[in-house]
């Protein structure tokens, strides 16, 4: 049934710092895996509709390891704060028209559309703390095709009355009745346990969150070491912690911890004011760094070390962090991060190599892919998630291979503009 070939342009990351690229090739989809890459199809494929790209560009699709859906709503307005007056002024007050379902599928179904047609094909996403409305985004990203996680934000604290839960109780109560009434109900959309960030969260909600973990298993997400504003207010407020990271690892929410039996990965967002002991903590657990750099520059957050967490071995994705960042392209984040890199290296640390267009692509395919499991290569074997692009809107007077066609697109193309195929998990969603 999930089973088809492509034909076109076809480019895969091999390795961290290489773009494999194979023109004019066939992609065979098996059961909805990737079969390989091929300059004549095999005979045993022979049967499999073919589709013909003809020259456009085929790669695997893009993974957002970090936006937040209410708040696509309010994009690209109040970006002259920095974070915790913006959360104060913009993000809170936005959010708490969650609490009005009408509102929240008006909004959620604006962003659920445009999710469709962006180049994301899989997602890690912050809702709000309405489980009423964050059930209603679940409906819709089911819907659109794409492979998300999707979290009811936990928050007791520090934050308008309408938008707090008004206890840790209440608040790990209705997450209990959320997972119970979402987990298994669709095929591409789970929960995600999320924490908002430490200044949100009681250390009693941490505690609850701690057995709802435990008795769920499940995956998690949050934010880390962001800007220092907030890095500041954590050390106030958790004085016993040696870093910021350790107030999540005292309660288990923060990777795998080698002595426990917790399958569930997690997601940390930014990094940018991690400290030594703090990535250790992130590299022995196999925590995800969630990259957003267009966040970390409209938020005056600063420039997370990312040649470092590589040199590491960490796990590192991109994030688009919307609203915060202001668009959900991928494609941006990818040229984002090679461009706060060059600054990092130029105003920060001459050893620190800026990153290239190869490593950005990595991080936007197979880095943040392997949260979601083999994802993110057309190698034998990973899941089937591709995007067809049509370059043909963005005319140029030389011959061009496919490496400088891949990386002009990324720099150039607005928003969806040249995506005209999308494939998630082996169906074509657009
Ligand atoms: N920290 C806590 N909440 C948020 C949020 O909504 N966006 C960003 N960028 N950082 C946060
Ligand atoms: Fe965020």
């Amino acid at each position: 049934m999930n089973s088809f070939v492509l034909k076109g342009n076809v480019l895969f990351s091999e390795n961290l710092d290489r773009i494999g690229a194979y023109p004019d090739h066939f992609l065979v989809c098996e059961d909805g895996l990737c079969r390989g890459v091929f300059r004549e199809l095999p005979e045993r494929y022979a049967l499999l509709p073919v589709t013909d790209y003809g020259d456009n560009l085929i790669i695997p699709g893009l993974v957002d390891l970090h936006i937040h859906a209410p708040q696509y709503a309010y994009r690209g307005m109040g970006m002259d704060l920095e974070l915790m007056d913006w959360l104060q002024q913009q993000a809170f007050l936005e959010e708490a028209k969650y609490a009005d379902e009408a509102y929240a599928n008006r909004a959620y179904s604006m962003f659920a559309e445009q999710m469709k047609k962006s180049a994301t094909t899989r997602a890690s996403i912050f809702a709000t703390q309405h489980r009423g409305a964050t059930e209603i985004l679940m409906d819709l990203l089911e819907e659109t095709g794409l492979v998300t996680c999707v979290g009811k934000i936990n928050m007791d604290q520090d934050a308008p009355d309408d938008l707090i839960e008004p206890s840790a109780d209440i608040s790990a109560y209705n997450t209990i009745g959320w997972i119970n009434h979402t987990s298994g109900k669709y095929q591409r959309t789970k929960p995600i346990l999320t924490p908002r960030f430490i200044p949100s969260c009681t250390k009693q909600l941490l505690e609850k969150l701690r057995e709802v973990r435990r008795t769920y298993d499940l995956p998690v997400q949050s934010h880390l070491s962001e800007n220092p504003g907030e890095v500041a207010l954590v050390k106030q407020l958790f004085p016993e912690a040696a870093f910021y990271g350790h107030c999540y690892d005292r309660y288990d929410l923060f990777g795998r911890k080698p002595e426990s039996e917790f399958t569930g990965e997690t997601i940390m967002a930014h990094c940018v004011y991690s400290t030594d002991e703090e990535i250790r903590l992130l590299k022995q657990n196999g925590v995800y760094v969630a990259h957003c750099p267009a966040s970390n520059m409209n938020l005056s957050s600063g420039i997370a070390p990312i040649r470092m967490y590589l040199e590491l071995g960490l796990r590192v994705g991109l994030g688009s962090d919307v609203a915060g960042g202001q668009t959900e392209s991928i494609f941006r984040a990818m040229t984002d991060a090679i461009q706060v890199s060059k600054l990092y290296w130029r105003l920060v640390d001459k050893s620190s190599k800026q990153l290239i267009f190869d490593e950005v692509f990595y991080l936007a395919t197979r880095g943040g892919g392997a949260f979601f499991g083999k994802v993110g290569s057309f190698e034998d074997g990973y899941e089937f998630d591709a995007l067809v692009l049509n370059d043909a809107g963005l005319p140029h007077p030389q011959k061009l291979n496919l490496h400088q066609r891949l990386e002009r697109f990324a720099y150039l193309s607005a928003d969806s503009d040249g995506i005209v195929s999308k494939y998630v998990a082996g169906k074509r969603i657009l």
